[in-house]
């Protein structure tokens, strides 16, 4: 079953894929001002202490159960369940879960269609195409709906190629492109006069902030959506695991790219920011904060490239393809959630389910852009704040209570033979049994009662 389905060819192509799917617009726009508007490295610190204590046990969750499987949510939370309803329940939450996916990917698309007309627009500034440069800046609803369709086209095309052949093969060429230019950006941000301010607002440690309990809840929801948890993206791509892979030690490797990118992410928005400041361009918002997420990535940043002449037209473009890129290498992570449920359950021809999903979910971006107001927000909110942890929580209570111990550890054994002697299965089990469903009730407690 497994060899027809698809698996990835190697370790490395795998480390690849989920660490691509991690590492997305979450960290570059999210986490840098996240930081440093609540004590600096202080929340790193926490951060990193809360990726590794609960989101990484999530995250192994998924990967274990899709690996168990070699199949999709639906399937893998139907073998492990002990009882028929239980059983149709977990059928349920695999469902729910595409839907998700298919919800996320429709506003991501957008934002990130966003991306490509940035970058687009600083090429044609460059070929001296002034008014179209400024039409591909405009918020307008021909903009953002091609610039959409582009987006999904790529993503519609690499997942469509396949497992081995499309994501595999995609995100082996994008992710060390993603962060040779990431590195390359962050080291020519620091010459610029201004930077070392910025560095010092991102590092400078302040305990009292980072560790209010709301900052640490809200951290948490940040982890998560970070790591592409609960909608069952990370579960498809653990069941495209071999069997004789260690999959703690994958997972472990996965969290710890996607922090380190959020991290290096910092070192270019906030120096970039006092760059900016420092060539008269306003940072802050009225209340005194630090502009963040949309705002930031699509004005403060342009006006700062602006304000550089020619080489802010070549940081522009660099910027805005590796802001496409991170969003392509996570997007074809969602697309594939329903894309390998039509497969696996209807038999499918991939061609065909990947354009007629993605061109479903394109239809859904078409209909927030018409109702932008209304719907963009709504959607937002729906999937990240209450769909993503809800469905973390499922699949805790699956791999904590219902699948057997026993069930459990035969199949981390297979790529790790002595794993019971090993930190990870003295604290993992009793982690996604206990500690993670308390803490993600804890999240939507607090999304749904303020
Ligand atoms: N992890 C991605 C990011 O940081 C978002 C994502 C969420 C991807 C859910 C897949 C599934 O941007």
């Amino acid at each position: 079953m497994a060899g027809s389905r698809g698996e990835f060819s190697s370790r490395f192509g795998f480390v690849m894929a989920a660490s691509g799917s991690a590492v997305g617009l979450g960290n570059i726009w999210g986490f840098p001002t996240q930081a440093a508007s609540n004590g600096g490295a202080a929340f790193l610190l926490v951060y990193l202490l809360l990726a590794f204590l609960l989101a990484y046990p999530v995250l192994m969750a998924e990967l274990i159960l899709g690996r168990h499987a070699h199949s999709n949510a639906v399937r893998a939370l139907r073998q492990v369940s002990p009882l028929r309803n239980v059983s149709q329940i977990g059928a349920l939450t695999g469902i729910v879960g595409f839907i998700v996916a298919s919800l996320i990917l429709s506003f991501y698309a957008i934002v990130a269609g966003w991306m490509i007309a940035f970058c687009l627009s600083a090429i044609a500034e460059l070929a001296g195409a002034r008014a179209f440069a400024n039409w591909l800046t405009s918020f307008g609803l021909w903009r953002n709906l091609l610039s959409m369709l582009i987006f999904m086209a790529l993503t519609i095309g690499i997942v469509s190629a396949g497992v081995k052949e499309g994501i595999e093969r995609w995100s082996e060429r994008l992710m060390p492109m993603l962060l040779i230019t990431l590195l390359a950006l962050v080291l020519y941000v620091l010459t610029l006069e201004g930077a070392m301010t910025g560095l010092e607002v991102y590092l400078l440690p302040d305990f009292s902030r980072a560790l209010s309990p709301q900052l640490i809840l809200d951290a948490l929801g940040s982890a998560f959506f970070s790591l592409s948890l609960g909608v069952g993206t990370m579960l498809i791509y653990g069941s495209y695991v071999s069997d004789d892979e260690n999959l703690p030690l994958l997972g472990g490797i996965v969290t710890l790219v996607d922090i380190f990118v959020a991290v290096l992410a910092g070192f270019l928005v906030l120096p970039a920011m006092y760059v900016a400041l420092h060539n008269g361009v306003e940072i802050f918002t009225q209340a005194g904060a630090l502009i963040s997420e949309d705002t930031l990535i699509f004005t403060v940043l342009p006006q700062l490239f602006a304000t550089m002449g020619l080489p802010g037209i070549l940081v522009a473009i660099i910027f805005f393809n590796l802001m496409t890129i991170a969003a392509l290498t996570s997007s074809i992570s969602m697309l594939e959630v329903p894309v390998a449920y039509a497969v696996e359950e209807f038999n499918a021809e991939r061609h065909l389910a990947a354009w007629m999903i993605g061109g479903l979910i394109a239809g859904i971006s078409g209909i927030i852009l018409l109702n932008f107001e209304l719907l963009f927000g709504l959607v937002v909110t729906l999937t990240t704040r209450y769909g993503q942890p809800i469905l973390g929580f499922m699949f805790c209570i699956y791999a904590g209570w219902l699948w057997r111990r026993d069930a459990l550890l035969q199949e981390l054994r297979k790529g790790y033979p002595n794993v019971e002697r090993g930190l990870f299965w003295k604290i993992w089990p009793w982690y996604v049994k206990l500690v993670c469903p308390l803490i993600i009730a804890a999240i939507i407690g607090r999304s749904l009662f303020g």
